[in-house]
């Protein structure tokens, strides 16, 4: 398996699984774990508020079981969302962690990341809350998910520990952290920037950019893999690659993200074993740049 280095420090799979789906699993959570290990998959994405703490739950009983697996592989978790409301206080994240760490049997997370940006955030309480917890030896890491260039800055303001990631939404259709780069000056719906430039900024600043849903299109529409009626010429597109490197058309998608200079780590959320399988192959496969814009114009982007 292909290799990342989260933020510069950390190295990892390049594909991780995401644990949200977890409690889906048609499979035992076992299984699925375990697959993802035989795949030489390293690297395990929660947050405190999957499947209401069921997922952690759920990856901590494997864990009891398997206890000299816990430095062989990296934990990643969530926090901030509550029910109705963002919550980056001092004395959230520190309650937050508690719980993930009750949930998952361990006494570290190897890397915690703030879920979503909370306005009412005060970079001040949330370096206190860093700092204890890096003191306690209970958070190893720290980064953060959907986050903007200035909203990084405003917390560096205060947190002193370097931010290792960004999760940020990315699949073949939804490519908006590389469209808006590519139709600047443009007068068009692409042009359109969403995330004030994350991705130049995050290649800039060494933080590396973990794509979550890469084969959902839209939030949580549905896979595009397979689905001929809504992504038509994607799927043609996806289906010949798939013959020309040997592997499935997942394995062309993960391929396609990974393929990114910016050196992406996928988050994976399948808990299907043949379907795990099928997307992990992607980490072998060299896009050429060719092939990667060719898929890119088969998704209905046009370049300028
Ligand atoms: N930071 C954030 O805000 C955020 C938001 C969402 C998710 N995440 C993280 O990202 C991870 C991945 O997200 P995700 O689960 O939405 O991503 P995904 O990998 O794009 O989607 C996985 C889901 O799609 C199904 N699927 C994928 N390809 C398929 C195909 N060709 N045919 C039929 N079904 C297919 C999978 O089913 P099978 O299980 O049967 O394969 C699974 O239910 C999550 O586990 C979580 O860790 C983070």
């Amino acid at each position: 398996m292909k290799k990342r280095i989260l933020g510069g420090q950390l190295p990892v799979s390049a594909i991780a699984m995401g644990c949200m789906r977890l409690t889906d699993a048609k499979d035992s959570p076992e299984r699925v774990i375990e697959t993802a290990l035989d795949l030489g998959i390293d690297f395990f994405d929660h947050a405190d508020i999957y499947g209401g703490g069921r997922c952690e739950e759920l990856f901590g009983s494997w864990l009891a079981a398997h206890p000299s697996m816990r430095d062989r592989i990296t934990i990643q978790t969530k926090c901030g969302i509550r029910s109705g409301c963002y919550d980056f206080s001092k004395a959230h994240i520190l309650s937050a962690v508690d719980g993930s760490l009750r949930r998952l049997r361990t006494d570290y997370i190897d890397v915690l990341l703030l879920h979503r940006p909370d306005t009412l955030m005060e970079p001040q309480e949330v370096a206190e809350a860093f700092d204890a917890l890096q003191s306690a030896g209970k958070v190893r890491f720290f980064g953060v998910s959907n986050h903007s260039p200035m909203q990084i800055e405003l917390l560096k303001t205060a947190v002193k520990q370097p931010l290792v990631a960004n999760q940020l939404q990315f699949s073949i259709p939804e490519s908006g952290l590389v469209t808006s780069g590519l139709n600047v000056n443009m007068k068009n719906d692409e042009s359109v920037m969403h995330d004030g430039s994350a991705l130049e900024y995050l290649r800039l600043k060494g933080i590396t950019v973990q794509a979550w849903s890469p084969f959902q299109g839209g939030f949580f529409r549905g896979p595009f893999v397979g689905d001929r009626e809504t992504y038509p010429a994607l799927n043609e597109t996806l289906d010949k690659f798939a013959q020309v490197y040997g592997v499935s058309p997942m394995a062309i998608a993960a391929a396609w993200i990974l393929r990114h200079p910016a050196k992406m780590q996928v988050v994976s959320g399948s808990v299907t074993p043949q379907r795990m399988r099928e997307i992990a192959d992607g980490a072998a496969v060299e896009l050429s740049r060719e092939d990667w814009y060719e898929i890119y114009r088969a998704a209905g982007f046009r370049l300028p």
